[in-house]
């Protein structure tokens, strides 16, 4: 008899690719719920958005709750040349009244859920902030988190400054906090040396509207703007835009697409390399973490089409 799949959550700043990974992961069966943070887009937009998403992909009962308003220390850093100015490229409207938000702020409902006995997978996709609030509560890492994953930092180049990955970058005293203590248990960062190799061209788009109803052409049409934006950005780049939150995703559902590292990591808080990963020798002491090296392109793309049956 199959054992009771694991309920996962997602913490996140939607944000498109965000917002494409939520309805991804709602095809698997097991998202028990969303927190919400600032990063992409002001808190409030980023709860909105993921309520909206929720409402248009048919699980409008699920579970949101609103998180960190700022980073720990630093000022709110919103993406708005990469997502529009609410996060979802001026794609707001609602199919119909969203359901509020969870009564607790996202740290709290975190908290309770993952000092049970339960186990519960967590994927966090916007930068560290409700989770560092969640593993200083626990002076640690909370008890039920079973598997962990991480879209976070580069050990190439970055997409902030010349070296830091935006999530790590807009709170590196929270992504500090949490990769001091996440080694403890199954954690897995994936940064951009994977998440930059699986780009979404206009094609791949269009062909989300065959989701239909309210979701699939409303998630095409957010989803082209996201990369008419970066071919504005990177006019001479690579074609088509990297889906970032996606691949953490495949990251947790399918880790054997990866070549994984084992890593002790911590992030520098300060000076001209603020919010980069920096590699630690075994000498400091600090359980590592599993590092995403590299990544089958073709099995992503086939593991992400079957799941969204397109
Ligand atoms: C990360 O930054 C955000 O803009 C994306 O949603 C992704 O989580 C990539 O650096
Ligand atoms: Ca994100």
């Amino acid at each position: 008899m199959a054992g009771r799949a694991v309920p996962l959550i997602l913490d996140m700043d939607p944000g498109v690719d965000d917002a494409l990974a939520l309805v991804t992961a709602l095809r698997g069966g097991r998202v028990a719920g969303v927190s919400t943070v600032a990063g992409n887009a002001a808190a409030a937009d980023t709860c909105r958005n993921a309520r909206l998403v929720l409402a248009r992909a048919g699980s409008p009962g699920l579970p949101v709750a609103a998180g960190a308003e700022r980073p720990l220390f630093a000022d709110p850093l919103p993406a708005e040349a990469v997502h529009g100015p609410h996060g979802l490229w001026q794609a707001e409207e609602a199919p119909g009244p969203l359901p509020t938000p969870w009564p607790e702020p996202a740290w709290r409902w975190l908290g309770r859920l993952l000092e049970g006995t339960e186990p519960v997978d967590l994927l966090a996709t916007g930068p560290l902030t409700n989770l560092a609030r969640v593993f200083l509560w626990f002076d640690g890492r909370p008890p039920a988190l079973d598997t962990l994953v991480i879209m976070g930092g580069s050990l190439s180049a970055g997409n902030v400054t010349p070296t830091a990955e935006y999530n790590l970058y807009a709170d590196p005293e929270a992504a500090e906090v949490v990769l001091a203590a996440a080694g403890r248990g199954r954690t897995r960062l994936v940064g951009l040396d994977v998440t930059r190799r699986v780009r979404f061209t206009r094609g791949d788009a269009a062909r989300l509207a065959g989701l239909g109803g309210t979701l699939g052409p409303w998630l095409a049409e957010v989803v082209t703007a996201y990369v008419e934006a970066a071919a504005r950005r990177h006019p001479q780049g690579p074609p088509g835009a990297a889906i970032h939150d996606v691949v953490a995703l495949a990251a947790l559902e399918q880790p054997e697409l990866f070549e994984w590292e084992e890593r002790p990591l911590g992030v520098v808080t300060t000076g001209p390399w603020r919010g980069s990963l920096l590699p630690l020798p075994p000498e400091a002491g600090r359980a590592p973490v599993a590092v995403a090296r590299r990544v089958d392109v073709e099995g992503f793309g086939r593991w992400f089409w079957r799941r969204l049956g397109l």
